[in-house]
Order: structure tokens, then sequence, then C-alpha cells
């Protein structure tokens, strides 16, 4: 709490003082929870000023490019922790000792498996699904198969509930790719760690051994770190919306990914790829550019822009990176590369983008490396929604934790006034 308060005047009527809120970083905050009393509403249509709830998880400062998981810069994460270490760190608060850690991994690592009969559940779509819509499907019904976890009120649920969901999610994710491409699901296999397991479930078959190549396997383990947890964005919202009613947490977190899959959100990456694709050759560059410019056209620069960031994605600068380690491991010259790397220098020069502070995002690159890597651009959203889930369970965690009303947001309404009903339609 601070001192400061704000006073609001509505002409002819007795102003109203509100408290101004600070927190640890970022900006002060107007406390308007009493406003309602008062006759009177905020208005911000996509929330681009409402801070929706207090939170200790993440931080970001659009401006100046930071991202803080826990106080932990993103880039010091990326490039010194692995992703399960980033998992113990958002859903706890505190780096884990070794003995923590061990405890963890040990938990996450003996649940990977999925109900056998699951499976048959992958059965009922169509082969030719979007996975998304598969993994939207699967993880919802998750409920249907794991009742003793679903009472959110008691703690010991909700850390069960969290701890399947972290642990089989990369399963399902490889299972919407297996049978999306009609070979066998292959099962988890608890010698690997996260990033390799996930991988081997991806591209193992029952014919031939496969080896996880270990710069593929950092360089997945990187990108799940890099979209592990972003603040408050649309489908972490989406989370806290769906689990304000005490909803499961799988259907929370299905709800999750259905929100994700949008292409001005998670859909970006495999929008993106696309993008890359329609271009082809940096020849063809300034056309999509002005088309991007163009108020009449609804195209824009898949991968550009953010809500937040108004500098550059600092998970963008770790991203370019590992695309460069990949594209030398793998001894792969990408045009899609050349591509991007000449649309982001040509973007980055021209007064419409610098105007509007339009830089390259976390989906910029990581699209690349994934096809790189060999995996269908259809799977990109699948596994940022995969890599999500740690940062949906801990701001679900946080919001029960932290006692929670239910999200019910007033409105606007221009729409009629009272009239009397008089049907149409013959007596
Ligand atoms: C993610 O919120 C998060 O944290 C999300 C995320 C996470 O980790 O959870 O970071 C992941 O979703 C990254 C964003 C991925 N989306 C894309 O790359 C899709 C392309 N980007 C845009 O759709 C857009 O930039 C948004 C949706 C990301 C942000 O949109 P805003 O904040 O609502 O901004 P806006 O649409 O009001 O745009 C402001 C101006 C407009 O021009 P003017 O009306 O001022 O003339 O910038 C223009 C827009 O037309 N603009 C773009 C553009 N993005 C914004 N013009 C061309 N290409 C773009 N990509």
């Amino acid at each position: 709490m601070s001192d400061k308060k704000v006073t609001l005047t509505v002409t002819g009527e007795t102003p109203v003082e509100l408290d101004v809120l600070q927190g640890t970083l970022g900006q002060d905050v107007v406390d308007v929870r009493s406003l309602g009393s008062k006759g009177l509403f905020t208005f911000d249509p996509g929330f681009t000023s409402t801070a929706s709830c207090e939170s200790k998880i993440t931080y970001i400062d659009g401006d100046e490019g930071i991202l803080l998981h826990r106080g932990y810069p993103i880039d010091q994460l990326a490039t010194q922790s692995n992703y399960l270490e980033v998992c113990y760190i958002l859903l706890n608060g505190e780096a884990p000792t070794q003995e923590q850690f061990e405890e963890f991994r040990t938990i996450v690592t003996r649940h990977t498996m999925i109900h056998e009969q699951i499976t048959r559940l992958f059965h009922g779509f169509r082969r030719d699904s979007h996975p998304m819509a598969v993994m939207c499907g699967v993880t919802g019904a998750l409920a249907a198969f794991y009742h003793d976890s679903l009472d959110v009120n008691l703690e010991r649920h909700r850390e069960i509930a969290a701890f399947r969901l972290l642990s089989k999610m990369p399963t399902v994710a490889a299972m919407c790719y297996k049978y999306s491409i009609g070979q066998p699901f292959v099962y988890p296999r608890n010698d690997l760690s996260y990033a390799g397991n996930f991988l081997h479930m991806m591209f193992a078959t029952p014919c031939e051994e496969y080896t996880v190549n270990p710069v593929l396997e950092r360089a997945m383990d990187r990108i799940l770190i890099l979209h592990a947890d972003h603040e408050q964005n649309a489908s972490t919202s989406t989370v806290r919306t769906a689990g304000s009613s005490g909803a499961n947490p799988f259907a929370c977190i299905a709800a999750g990914i259905a929100s994700l899959w949008g292409p001005a959100h998670g859909g970006a990456n495999e929008a993106c790829l696309r993008m890359l694709e329609e271009i082809s050759h940096k020849d063809h560059i300034p056309e999509f550019v002005k088309r991007a410019k163009d108020k009449n056209d609804s195209f824009r620069l898949m991968g550009f822009g953010h809500r937040v960031y108004k500098n550059y994605d600092p998970r963008a600068t770790v991203m370019r990176e590992t695309c460069h380690e990949v594209l030398n491991e793998l001894g792969m010259k990408d045009d899609l590369l050349e591509v991007a790397m000449e649309l982001e220098h040509i973007a980055l020069n021209d007064p419409y983008f610098i105007e509007r502070k339009l830089y390259p995002n976390v989906d910029f690159y990581s699209g690349i490396i994934l096809k790189a890597m060999g995996i269908p651009s259809s799977m990109f959203t699948v596994i940022f929604a995969m890599a999500r889930t740690v940062g949906w369970i801990a701001h679900w965690k946080e919001m029960h934790d932290e006692g929670m009303k239910i999200a019910r947001p007033r409105q606007l309404y221009t729409g009629y006034a009272q009239r009397e009903f008089e049907s149409n339609l013959p007596k």
C-alpha cells in the first residue's frame, strides 16, 4: 500500500478518492474495486491498462525488454538452467536445492504415462485433425480419468493435478503428432531428460533405435524455458478466469490451450512460418511489408509486435542465437532464416514499425528452429502449449493459494433500452 491517492471527480458529483497500490517493480495501480458501489465502472476493452490480479511469478518491463521469473532474468535461466528447474522456480518461488530438484524431477518423470484408455480417445479424431484440436480435447478429457485430484479446494489435490499435467503434457503432445502421421504411440522413457523424452516420443519408432541429439535436446529445453510463462497474457488470463469458478485444473488448462491457439497469440509461430514460406525469397519482402502497413489489408507480420514489449522481446534474442546453433549443428542452410533475417532488418529500419515499436517477438524465430528439427508447423503451438502448461499451473495455483473471487467483469451497455415484446410470427 502507498500513501498515494487518486481523486476522481465526476462533474457535479462528490469526488471519489482511490488508493494507489505499489508493487515491487513496474507501474503503480489505481485500486478501483470500490468504484462499482459508487455507480461507476472502468472501461478497458482488451485490458490495455488493467491489472487483473496481484502476482509474484513473472515480471515484464516492455519498454526495457526485461522478463523475470521469480526475479531471475530470462536470458540467465535460458543459458544456465534447465526447463524442470525453471518449472520448480515458477511453482515454488525459489531455486531448488539439489535434493529438492532430484525429488521434483523424480515425481515428474514417474508420472509421464497416461491412462491406457486415453489412447483410444485419440481414435475418435480424424487423422488430419489439427494437433491443437486433439490436444485441447484430450487435455480436457483428462478430468474424465483422474477423478482423485479434482477437488480444487484441497491443496493436495491441486498438487497432484499439477504434477500430472506437468508430467503428461509432453506425452499427450507427442501422441498428437504420432496420431497425425499414423505412427504408433511411443511410451515415455524415464532415463531421458524432459526435453529428450519428448523428442524420443516424437521421433522414435519401433523399427529402429532413436538416439536423441544432445544439441537438439538442449535447443528444445531452451525453447521450453523461453515459453514457460509470461505474466497475464491472453491464455494465462483465460486459465485464471476458468479457475476462478472452481473449475477443475484439466478443464482450466484445456481453456488455456484453446486461447493460445489463436494466431494473435500462441498460434503466431505456425502463422509466422507460413508467412515466411509465402514470402519465400528476400526479393518478395517489400510487397509483404507494404501489405502489413496497409490499413485495408488484414495481413500483419506474424512474429512481430507485442502488447507489452515496446522493445526487443528478450526471448527472441535467445531464440535467434539458438536458431543459428541448431542450423550449424545440423549443417543446414535454411532459406527461410535468410528471409527472416532480411525481414527483421527491413522492418527494424522502417518508420512504420519504429514508430509503433514493433519488434520481433518470441514467435519470430521459434518456427525456424522447430522446422529444422523436423517438427511440422502444425505442432508448433502444441509445443508452446506444452511449455506454457507450467506457467498456467503456477498462476492457477497462486490464485487458489491467495484466495480468489470469481472473475465477473461488467460492460458498457449500448443496446436497446427496455421495450415491449411483440412477435412477428403467425399466432
Ligand atoms: C504472443 O501477451 C503475451 O505475453 C503473449 C506472448 C506470451 O508469451 O504469452 O508473448 C506470446 O502471443 C506473442 C505475440 C504473437 N503474435 C503475433 O506475432 C501476431 C502479430 N502481432 C500482432 O497481431 C500484434 O502485434 C499483437 C496482437 C501481438 C499485439 O497487438 P496490440 O497490442 O493489440 O497492438 P495493436 O493491434 O493495437 O497494434 C498497434 C499498431 C496498429 O497500427 P495503428 O492502428 O496504430 O496504425 O501496430 C500495428 C497495428 O496495425 N501492428 C502491426 C503488427 N502488430 C501491430 N502491423 C503490422 N504487423 C504487425 N505484426
